[in-house]
């Protein structure tokens, strides 16, 4: 079948390259922000008396009974249409005849398709913000429990210093409130209209784009005509913020893994997000973590496409700019798959104190609060901190921990030590004592609580 644009060519295209050039498998997708955008276009054609009032209301009715059918599948999609667009503006000519050849005047594909995008990515962006609210709740909901749950915090994988493990699982929340006012960031600049722009250099029909621009809730218009149709940077930011928001979720889910290994046995992950093996009758595996981790690669391979296919287009619209779908597209469904299952694996994961504990007794954690001590009584901390390496050093050839060394041992390293040596390692006190803003105390728990609850 002839094309819609046969006219300069005789419209026939080989079937290879038919295919090869159609996107309608992927922006199908797109219909209801195609339709949102037909309907806001003819509407002002009417007002601005470039099209009869008839024709537009014809138009309009077309447009709903399509948008009404395709959301109930009765008008099925016709994959050899060229792409969305085309099979639309096709559909609704066929069912109103002459005024459906008169909606795209004003308008080319290519303002057409870059108000389909950011309509979409609008409405999608909105979504995810609200999945991560999901997972802001369900990490508040493990933290309430933990406000004085010990573990040990970690550098180099190193057991460091004592922690709550509120405090550990706090940090991811302020992780996910960035990656949320990241996207929100992307779709304030996202915000404005490209339709009217036309193919690249506006028209000379006298259009009114702020009038379609509000009827869709944009912020206002692309106010250069080439750059409206030309630019995807909309697509890289919120890409870039799904690439960020992944790499949050693949260091949680790293930890999530280890901490249910039988290495830490930190946590328990509910039966519901793990998986057994074929052939370890004893294996509990935590394979949804592993694949969220896994996908993270894919968001960043997706962000790399899309920085990649437009690095070397010239201005205005290239065939190229296609690819920007599959991309984007691909990271939303990943982000929005991970989404769906990692805030729940995270609300019903058990913790296990106990063994967090034991851990934290393990490896001399409270080695700092021991040199604060002596720092507190007027020792320079680089000389308490030297002493103190050296009583670690006697501990471990003498098998024992710092708080079982009885009081003589400690004085014979340095006379200032008291009997109140032994409060001033104890875990909960070095936890408590942790006084600085933002520390690992119990009321800045508290503290940061109240602010993602606020946030939320
Ligand atoms: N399917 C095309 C895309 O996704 C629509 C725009 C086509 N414009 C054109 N001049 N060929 O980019």
């Amino acid at each position: 079948m002839a094309k819609m644009w046969a006219g300069r060519t005789d419209g026939q295209v080989d079937k290879h390259a038919d295919d090869f050039n159609s996107s309608i498998h992927f922006d199908s997708r797109m219909f209801r922000q195609d339709i949102q955008g037909s309907m806001a276009h003819a509407t002002m054609l009417a007002a601005k008396g470039i099209i009869e009032k008839e024709d537009t209301d014809k138009i309009l009715q077309g447009l709903e009974e399509i948008l009404r059918d395709l959301e109930s599948g009765t008008l099925p999609i016709d994959f050899a249409a060229e792409d969305i667009h085309m099979f639309i503006e096709a559909e609704l000519t066929k069912r109103i005849g002459d005024a459906g050849k008169k909606l795209h005047t004003a308008r080319s594909r290519n303002d057409q398709v870059a108000v389909d995008i950011r309509l979409y990515l609008r409405d999608e962006a909105q979504g995810v913000t609200e999945m991560l609210q999901a997972l802001l709740k369900a990490i508040l909901s493990q933290a309430e429990q933990h406000k004085e749950t010990i573990m040990p915090g970690y550098t180099h994988l190193q057991r460091a210093q004592p922690i709550t493990f509120a405090h550990h699982l706090l940090a991811y929340a302020m992780m996910f409130t960035r990656d949320m006012g990241r996207i929100q960031d992307a779709v304030k600049r996202m915000n404005y209209s490209p339709l009217g722009c036309c193919a690249l250099a506006g028209t000379t029909y006298n259009t009114d784009r702020m009038m379609t621009a509000s009827a869709l809730g944009f912020d206002g218009i692309c106010l250069n005509s080439i750059d409206g149709v030309s630019d995807r940077d909309f697509c890289v930011e919120l890409l870039s913020a799904f690439a960020t928001l992944m790499m949050h979720l693949s260091r949680f889910s790293e930890e999530v893994i280890l901490w249910s290994s039988w290495e830490f046995k930190f946590i328990e992950l509910d039966d519901s997000y793990t998986t057994g093996s074929s052939i370890m009758p004893q294996k509990k595996n935590p394979d949804i973590a592993e694949l969220v981790r896994g996908k993270t690669g894919r968001v960043y391979g997706d962000l790399m496409g899309m920085l990649t296919v437009l690095k070397g287009i010239p201005l205005a619209y290239n065939k190229d700019m296609q690819e920007d779908k599959e991309s984007i597209f691909d990271a939303i469904d990943t982000v929005k798959q991970c989404l769906t299952v990692f805030p729940p694996m995270i609300a019903t994961m058990k913790a296990i104190p106990e063994n967090m504990l034991r851990a934290a007794q393990k490896g001399f954690i409270n080695a700092t609060d021991l040199a604060d001590y002596l720092a507190k009584k007027g020792i320079p901390f680089r000389a308490a901190y030297k002493t103190v390496g050296q009583i670690v050093a006697y501990c471990i050839a003498n098998n024992t921990v710092l708080e079982e060394l009885p009081l003589s041992v400690y004085q014979s390293f340095e006379p200032q030590f008291e009997e109140d040596i032994y409060d001033a390692i104890d875990l909960k006190n070095c936890v408590e004592t942790r006084i600085s803003a933002g520390g690992t105390n119990q009321a800045s728990a508290e503290e940061q609580i109240k602010y993602i609850k606020q946030f939320i």
